[in-house]
């Protein structure tokens, strides 16, 4: 359990490139799935995997496949949507629950608009998807919900996060682990994350 830092190269380079005021909504929704792609192969790395017997062309041979229990992505709207691509493309077998929360601008706390999960998500793990971990309310209300509905094995993935997110979400769920790209410096009075790369719902969306 944890903060897991993605200092790949790769991913550290598309996260400057999506930082980029001039970078448009078209190669910003590209790096973002792209990215999230690259994170996701580091947030699987612990599936479990069994030794299977399988005929190859040349030959039998034993070679593993993942084993145990299914995934679950589960993005938090909207930003989350621009991360689905990429894990998908890696874990075309997951299934897919929505969280829709926004943050009250007055308030900066979470309101629920939708909640929809896959009716076994009991049985899966999840991984809960959110590009931006600025106070933590929405992610920690994301992890209630999951938990209330019976996910054991609960994962967030995002790909920047202030040190205030980071700090009330171990401190609200210490037993997840956190995928991040990149810690940033604090939040601002309205809350965005300083440097940061603005408001991801906009920017995947150009609805500014
Ligand atoms: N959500 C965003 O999209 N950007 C931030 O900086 C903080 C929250």
């Amino acid at each position: 359990m944890g903060v897991h830092y993605i200092e790949h190269p790769l991913v550290q380079h598309k996260i400057t490139l999506m930082r980029d005021k001039t970078t448009g909504s078209k190669e910003f929704r590209e790096l973002i799935a792209e990215t999230a792609m690259l994170m996701c192969y580091e947030a699987t790395r612990d599936l479990p995997t069994k030794e299977i017997d399988i005929t190859t062309p040349i030959a039998m041979a034993k070679s593993k496949i993942i084993s145990g229990r299914k995934l679950a992505f589960v993005p938090i709207l909207r930003a989350g949507l621009g991360m689905m691509d990429g894990v998908m493309s890696m874990v075309p077998a997951a299934k897919v629950g929505h969280i829709g929360v926004f943050r009250d601008p007055g308030t900066h706390t979470p309101v629920e608009y939708y909640v929809k999960l896959p009716e076994d998500i009991a049985e899966r793990d999840a991984i809960l998807l959110d590009p931006m971990l600025a106070t933590g309310q929405s992610a920690i209300h994301a992890v209630d919900l999951l938990k209330q509905a019976g996910v054991v094995r609960i994962k967030f993935m995002c790909i920047i996060a202030s040190p205030e997110g980071l700090e009330a979400l171990t401190a609200a769920h210490p037993d997840i682990d956190i995928y991040c790209g990149v810690q940033d410096a604090c939040l601002n009075a309205d809350k965005y994350i300083v440097p940061g790369l603005g408001d991801a719902g906009d920017r995947i969306f150009g609805t500014k």
